[in-house]
């Protein structure tokens, strides 16, 4: 796999598969990587495509005093992953060829990102969004692979390709569980094998609900209340939220009529976690 650091490289190396007419993919990523980034490579690689995995930490998306610094970066081991997996080129900016300097226009997400991540985490979309319009500036990819996992995050690229007319398609995969049902994550490497143990009450908690909505009940007090109680039993975590919001809007209703899903984040000693499954459609 090739590995380039800078845009103009980028853009050099996209120039041949783009005149042969080769589609774009992108997978953009922070980097950590595990088999839910790779199963993202896997549906890019799929239609043909040729395709490209940036690997940024973005500072813009992170407040102070979260996890910044110590968020893990291992590229060697990140290269030779995708490139097993048949990534074709590796965008892995410093931060300075990113932000040269403090940026004078960027994304505000709007009311999607009011509440759950958006409020527990302010300015955290904005920064995401602002990194992921620039990457598609930098990339110009024809489609875009995201994460059930970050279920708020794809939803809100979606609307930005929407809003903003972005020419790019997006596809959003189901989440990679490990065996026992933990969603992975990047920040996963961070819990103690008793924590581990612990934070399966979230995919635990969010499978109840799931279950109870299954079983026909609509009413999201109740709903939610399942999957409260699963969480409430577990000694040792700190919820952040567990909710019941309708797909479209993201907001709470009283009643799910529309598709909708159950979301959740946690905090499992210094490490925070988030997960969803989706309550009606299998896909979104
Ligand atoms: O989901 C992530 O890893 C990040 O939020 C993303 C989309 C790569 C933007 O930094």
């Amino acid at each position: 796999v090739q590995i380039v650091r800078t845009i103009p490289e980028v853009r050099r190396a996209l120039a041949a598969p783009r005149t042969s007419g080769r589609r774009i993919a992108l997978v953009p990523t922070m980097g950590a990587l595990h088999e839910g980034h790779l199963a993202l490579v896997d549906g890019a690689k799929g239609g043909g495509a040729y395709v490209v995995m940036s690997v940024f930490v973005n500072p813009l998306q992170f407040a102070p005093g979260e996890d910044f610094e110590r968020y893990p970066r291992d590229m060697e081991a990140d290269a030779a992953m995708a490139g097993e997996r048949g990534v074709d080129l590796i965008f892995a900016p410093e931060t300075g060829e990113m932000y040269a300097g403090e940026p004078e226009v960027t994304v505000r997400a709007g009311r999607l990102a009011g509440d759950w991540e958006g409020r527990v985490r302010p300015g955290h979309f904005d920064g995401v969004l602002t990194v992921v319009a620039k990457l598609f500036g930098i990339v110009q990819p024809d489609v875009a692979w995201f994460g059930q996992k970050d279920l708020q995050q794809a939803l809100l690229v979606r609307a930005m390709t929407r809003d903003l007319n972005m020419p790019v398609g997006l596809e959003i995969i189901p989440t990679v569980r490990d065996v026992d049902g933990l969603a992975l994550s990047s920040r996963n490497r961070y819990l103690s094998s008793a924590e581990r143990m612990r934070a399966l009450a979230l995919s635990g908690a969010l499978n109840a609900v799931k279950a109870s909505y299954d079983g026909g009940e609509r009413d999201v007090e109740e709903l939610e209340y399942h999957g409260h109680a699963k969480l409430l039993a577990t000694p040792g975590i700190k919820i952040d939220y567990m909710a019941v919001v309708e797909l479209q809007t993201f907001r709470r209703p009283a009643l799910l009529a529309e598709a909708g899903a159950a979301i959740g984040a946690i905090r499992v000693g210094g490490t925070r976690l988030i997960d969803n499954v989706l309550l009606g459609p299998s896909t979104l």
